[in-house]
């Protein structure tokens, strides 16, 4: 039966430990374009995922396999998101397939992300097929590797493949391990339809093409759908499997991963992890694991010229079309006018959403300092949930204040275990476990609030352990905190959109950086401008801009007309990104001057 011959699988690892090349020696072997060839033919349309050399968006690839037994198998390659923010679409990805490629540097081992992937790919009763990578570099330890993949992960260390993805080596051993160890798709090509989407994208052109996994039952154009978590009912119009090309196909069933599209308009009708079924004889029960993803960091986004609100606003509808977890609203600065409070997964989802928005759509933007929600009980009993600091209540009317903590793993060399938990402890950690890999690695457990992460965690633990030091982690919760509201003050004026949320044990000295970072980044004004912090109405630190002293201008010696207009057009470049601020001319990098630390 043809679906016997069906093996469905991701390959998971740490960052550049080799997963993209060891992709295209997969698709060379079955014939299909490689990826790098796919991704130049198909993802023109995001330079920026190419740039950050990131996969934001998962693919599904179909190939056709003849084994050593004279068979020919079919393979569906699932790929993953390689970060962080974006875990829960990794784990429903990985809920598509029976099996998984896990692959482990044969130079540098076990990271942190080695086994993250490892506890999703596990919560998915996958069959994982350990491969170390890379033999071919003097550097290679693989004998050392295979006994941290026995001892870390559990796997048997003479199941581990050898290969070097490069060289082509190990390649074939892969490919029959797919064959004999990963089970082929089990489940009822008759029962009612529960097929699970675990990615999907907005085409301008053809609408939301929705990526699935039938796991019982068969589907066919012209059907009526329902999407089980949102209750949107659709017809289908096409669906298919991608070759990589899209092919299609006039009935997809059980085992099957491909696409569908049924005039969909917006990504948030046919969300990740939800379970696509008939209209009519639906299943009775949805797919486990769906989760509505809510964001877990916000900022302000405002546009440097107050006539960017329209753009902003159709930018921020025109992306949400294909991001379900984004989320955005309206919101006032008093210092910044008017602009939107966004949701975002994580910084990097942060981060891709901001360039966008600057590239894609040519908006200059004031982004304000990332922030948590945070959950505060008041003396009246009222639960609020806080996503903008310059929201917090009044400091009398707070009965308690709690944030959100994640469990932090990071694995390191030997050498920078002090630094390592120096930062955590640093960053109001609280140590969690602490274990030995090998004689010389170490994987250390905090749980740290996300506030703290957000703030510039993971560049600090990367220079501390000189890019060594490999980091992961997971929400836990909430916790209460003794927390309180900074508010900052530029010439006597309390600025909203730089209110902070700090410890209380940390606010003066967070306080003093906070200002002094302020007093360089500040140009100077033509007037003297204090800058302060405050507790309630406490000044807690201060700090003076000095006014202006002479022209800029003077320095370029008399008639150097070019020299003269270069300067003037690097100031208005600058100028671009400062916004008035009451009176005073405050740069982009003021608003973000709240995250630094020292
Ligand atoms: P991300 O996409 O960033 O997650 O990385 P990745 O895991 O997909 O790694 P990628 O395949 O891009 O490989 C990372 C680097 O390792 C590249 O420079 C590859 O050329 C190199 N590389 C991959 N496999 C091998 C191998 O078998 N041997 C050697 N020497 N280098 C390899």
């Amino acid at each position: 039966e043809r679906r016997d011959r069906i093996r469905n699988f991701s390959i998971i690892a740490h960052i550049d430990h080799g997963k993209s090349t060891l992709a295209d020696r997969i698709l060379e072997k079955t014939k299909a374009l490689t990826q790098r060839e796919m991704k130049e033919q198909m993802l023109d349309a995001m330079d920026l995922e190419r740039e950050r050399g990131i996969t934001i968006k998962l693919n599904a690839v179909q190939l056709e396999y003849k084994a050593n037994d004279g068979e020919e198998y079919i393979f569906h390659l699932i790929d993953t998101p390689g970060h962080v923010d974006f875990s829960y679409e990794v784990s429903r990805s990985l809920a598509a397939c029976e099996g998984a490629l896990l692959i482990v540097d044969a130079a540098q081992g076990i990271e942190a992300q080695t086994l993250a992937n490892v506890y999703l790919a596990i919560d998915n009763d996958l069959e994982i097929i350990p491969i170390i990578n890379k033999i071919d570099l003097p550097s290679a330890e693989p004998e050392r590797v295979k006994q941290e993949v026995e001892e870390v992960v559990g796997l048997p260390m003479d199941d581990c493949i050898l290969a070097s993805a490069k060289d082509g080596v190990g390649i074939d051993e892969i490919l029959e391990s797919v064959v004999k160890d990963i089970p082929a798709p089990a489940g009822d090509p008759e029962a009612p339809l529960r097929a699970m989407i675990f990615d999907s994208v907005y085409d301008p052109y053809r609408g939301v093409i929705v990526y699935f996994r039938i796991v019982e039952g068969t589907v066919k154009p012209g059907e009526k759908i329902r999407m089980m978590a949102t209750e949107k009912e659709f017809e289908v119009q096409d669906i298919g499997v991608f070759t990589p090309k899209p092919e299609s196909k006039k009935e997809l069933s059980v085992g099957d991963v491909g696409y569908m599209i049924a005039s969909i308009k917006n990504v948030s009708d046919s969300r990740v992890g939800d379970t696509v079924t008939h209209a009519k004889n639906p299943a009775p029960e949805m797919l486990p694991g769906y989760r509505k993803l809510n964001p877990m960091v916000f900022c302000g986004l405002y546009p440097v010229d107050a006539n960017g609100y329209t753009a902003l606003r159709e930018a921020l509808e025109r992306l949400e079309l294909n991001d379900a977890s984004l989320q955005y609203e309206a919101e006032t600065s008093q210092a910044l006018g008017f602009g939107f409070r966004c949701g975002f997964l994580g910084l990097l989802h942060m981060e891709i959403i901001q360039e966008r928005i600057e590239r894609e759509y040519g908006i200059d933007l004031i982004t304000t300092a990332p922030s948590v929600i945070y959950e505060v009980v008041t003396t009246d009993d009222e639960v609020l949930e806080i996503d903008n600091p310059s929201h917090m209540p009044d400091t009398q009317k707070i009965e308690r204040v709690s944030e959100p903590f994640v469990k932090a793993e990071v694995m390191t060399p030997n050498e920078f275990v002090g630094p390592v938990m120096e930062l955590c402890q640093k960053k109001r950690g609280q140590y969690i476990d602490m274990k030995y890999l090998d004689e010389n690695r170490v994987n250390i457990v905090y749980n740290i609030p996300l506030s703290e992460i957000v703030y510039d965690f993971f560049d600090t633990l990367k220079s501390n352990t000189r890019g060594y030091a490999s980091f992961d982690y997971e929400i836990i919760g909430y916790k209460e905190s003794n927390l309180v509201k900074m508010d900052i003050l530029l010439n006597g004026e309390k600025i909203d959109a730089l209110s902070v949320i700090v410890h209380r044990d940390f606010a003066y000295e967070r306080g003093k950086i906070i200002v002094d970072k302020l007093r360089d980044l500040i140009p100077r004004q033509q007037f003297e401008v204090p800058v302060q912090a405050s507790i309630g109405q406490k000044i807690i630190a201060r700090s003076t801009i000095k006014a202006m002293r002479k022209n800029v201008l003077a320095k370029c010696y008399g008639g150097d007309v070019s020299r003269k207009r270069k300067l003037l057009e690097k100031q208005k470049e600058g100028k671009r990104r400062m916004k008035n601020v009451g009176n005073v001319e405050v740069p982009q990098e003021a608003f973000m001057s709240v995250l630094s630390m020292d």
